[in-house]
C-alpha cells in the first residue's frame, strides 16, 4: 500500500485537524487557539483510522517527546506520522532514526551524527555563502526592471536542495530528481505533488534506484560524505555484535534525508520572508541591527512551525492533563499549536525578530525536542542566517508583492508559489 491519502471526516462542527484544507488556507492558528483554551487533549476521530489524542500545548508536548518509553516513535507501533507506517510498503524499508524508539534509535543516530557535527557545519559557510550569491544573481536577473519573480523556485527550494546535493557528495545537477521525489513523498494530500498512485509509485521506483546506484559506489570508493557515512557504519545486531548497515535501513535512511533536510528548510525560508513582508517595522528592525539574526531565525522557525506535528504511540495506560489514555492510543503533538501557546508567550501572535535576543525565553519547538530533537537544526539555522544576510544586504526592500499558494498538508507547513518584487 502507497502512503495513504487523507480522507476527510464530517465532525459536527468540531475540528479535524487531520483535514490539509485547514494548513491550505492557513486557517489553522484560529482551531488551535480554541483547541488549547477549551480541550487541549482533544479527540480526533478518522474516517479511515481509529482516532487520535491532539495535543496542542507546549507542555505536553515536552513532556511527551521527552518519554519515549511511554510514547513510543516505533514504526511497528505506527510510527511517526499520523497514518500507521507500519502498514505502507511502498519502498520496502526498514525504519528510519525517526521512527525508532531506544537503544536502537541512539545506534542508527549516531552513524549520521558526524556529518551534523558543528565543526563540519560551520565549515560550510563559506561554500552555502558561495551558493547564496549566485542564487541570488539570478534572482536579479529575472526580477531586474521591476519584475514579479516567483520566489520559492529561484531561491526558498534551490539553497536547500543544493547543500542536500553536498552532503550526499553528488553533482548539484542531481537536485531536481531529489526535490520531485521529496515532494512525492510529503505531498500525498496535494494532487499537484501526487499526481496519480503510478506516479508515486515511479517516484519511489526512482529514488531507490538511485540510492542503491550511491550505496554500490560508496562501498567500492568512499569519500567524505553522508552516504559513504552510512555505508561503511556498523550496528548493533540482536546480540549486540556491530554489523554493517542492511540495505533496507540504509534506503530509509536515505528518505528521511531526503525529505527533513528539503522541505523544512525551504518552507522556512519562504514563511520568513512572508513574515518579513507583512511585519515592514520588523524588516526594518532586523536590517538596522543585523546582530539580531540569530534571534529572527529562531523566531521565523517558531512563527512558521514547518513540520506541523510528529506523532507518538501510546506503550501503556496513562494520562495527559487529567484525560485517560489508552495503550495503543496515537498521539499527536502539533509544534504548530505549542509554538503559539499563551501559556508560554504573552505575545505569541505578535512576529519579533528580536524575541530570542532576550533572556529567558522559551525555546521554539519547530525543531522538535528531546530523543529526536532535529539532527539539522545547525545546517538549518546556518542557511537561514545566511539567505537572510545576503538577501536583505543586495535586495533591502524586496517584498511579497502577491498572495501565496500553500501546500495541501496536515504535515508540512508549505509554501508552494509566491510572488517577490525586488525593489519597493
Ligand atoms: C527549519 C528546518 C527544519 C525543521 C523545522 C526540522 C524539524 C524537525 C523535527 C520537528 C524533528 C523531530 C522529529 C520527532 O521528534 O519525531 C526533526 C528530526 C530530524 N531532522 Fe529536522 N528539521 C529541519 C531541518 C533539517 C535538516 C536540514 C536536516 C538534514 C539535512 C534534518 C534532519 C533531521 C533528522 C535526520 C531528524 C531525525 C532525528 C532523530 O530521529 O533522531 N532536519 N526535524
Amino acid at each position: 500500500m502507497l502512503r495513504p491519502k487523507t480522507e476527510k471526516l464530517e465532525l459536527d462542527g468540531a475540528p479535524d485537524l487531520k483535514d490539509p484544507d485547514l494548513y491550505m488556507r492557513n486557517e489553522h492558528h484560529d482551531v488551535f487557539t480554541k483547541l488549547r483554551q477549551s480541550d487541549p487533549v482533544y479527540w480526533n476521530p478518522e474516517a479511515d483510522a481509529a482516532g487520535f489524542w491532539a495535543i496542542t500545548r507546549y507542555d505536553d508536548i515536552e513532556a511527551i517527546s521527552k518519554n519515549p518509553k511511554l510514547f513510543s516513535s516505533a514504526k511497528q507501533k505506527g510510527g511517526h506520522r499520523i497514518f500507521n507506517e507500519n502498514e505502507i510498503d511502498e519502498n520496502q524499508t526498514e525504519a528510519s532514526m525517526i521512527s525508532l524508539d531506544p537503544p536502537e534509535h541512539a545506534a542508527y543516530r549516531r552513524m549520521v551524527t558526524p556529518g551534523f557535527v558543528p565543526k563540519r557545519i560551520t565549515g560550510m559557510e563559506d561554500r552555502i555563502r558561495a551558493r547564496v550569491t549566485r542564487l541570488l544573481d539570478r534572482l536579479a536577473e529575472r526580477g531586474k526592471d521591476g519584475t514579479e519573480v516567483e520566489f520559492v523556485d529561484a531561491v526558498a527550494a534551490a539553497l536547500p536542495i543544493e547543500v542536500l546535493a553536498e552532503l550526499f557528495g553528488v553533482p548539484e545537477s542531481d537536485g531536481p530528481k531529489l526535490f520531485e521525489w521529496s515532494n512525492a513523498t510529503v505531498g500525498e494530500d496535494d494532487p499537484e505533488l501526487r499526481v496519480s498512485d503510478d506516479y508515486m509509485r515511479k517516484c519511489v521506483m526512482e529514488m531507490a534506484g538511485y540510492a542503491a546506484g550511491l550505496w554500490q559506489q560508496r562501498l567500492a570508493q568512499p569519500g567524505d560524505d553522508l552516504i559513504s557515512m552510512l555505508a561503511h557504519s556498523n550496528i548493533p545486531n540482536a546480540d549486540g555484535k556491530p554489523e554493517p548497515m542492511s540495505f533496507p535501513a540504509y534506503i530509509g535512511t536515505f528518505i528521511l534525508l531526503v525529505v527533513a533536510g528539503n522541505e523544512t528548510t525551504r518552507n522556512s525560508i519562504s514563511g520568513g520572508l512572508l513574515a518579513l513582508s507583512e511585519n515592514p517595522e520588523q524588516r526594518v528592525k532586523l536590517l538596522n541591527d543585523p546582530s539580531l539574526m540569530p534571534s529572527a531565525v529562531q523566531e521565523i522557525i517558531r512563527w512558521v512551525s514547518p513540520v506541523l506535528h510528529m506523532r507518538r504511540t501510546a506503550t501503556e495506560d496513562t494520562e495527559i492533563r487529567g484525560q485517560k489514555i489508552a495503550k495503543g492510543d496515537k498521539v499527536v503533538m502539533w509544534y504548530a499549536s505549542a509554538n503559539r501557546d499563551e501559556e508560554k508567550w504573552a505575545d505569541p501572535f505578535t512576529f519579533d525578530v528580536a524575541r530570542y535576543a532576550h533572556p529567558n525565553v522559551p525555546t521554539q519547538l519547530g525543531f522538535g525536542v528531546g530523543q529526536h530533537f532535529c539532527l539539522g537544526s545547525r545546517l538549518a539555522e546556518l542557511q537561514l542566517s545566511i539567505l537572510f544576510e545576503e538577501l536583505f544586504k543586495r535586495f533591502p526592500d524586496i517584498h511579497v508583492s502577491g498572495p501565496v499558494r500553500r501546500l495541501r498538508s496536515n504535515f508540512i507547513a508549505g509554501i508552494k508559489e509566491m510572488p517577490v518584487r525586488l525593489n519597493a
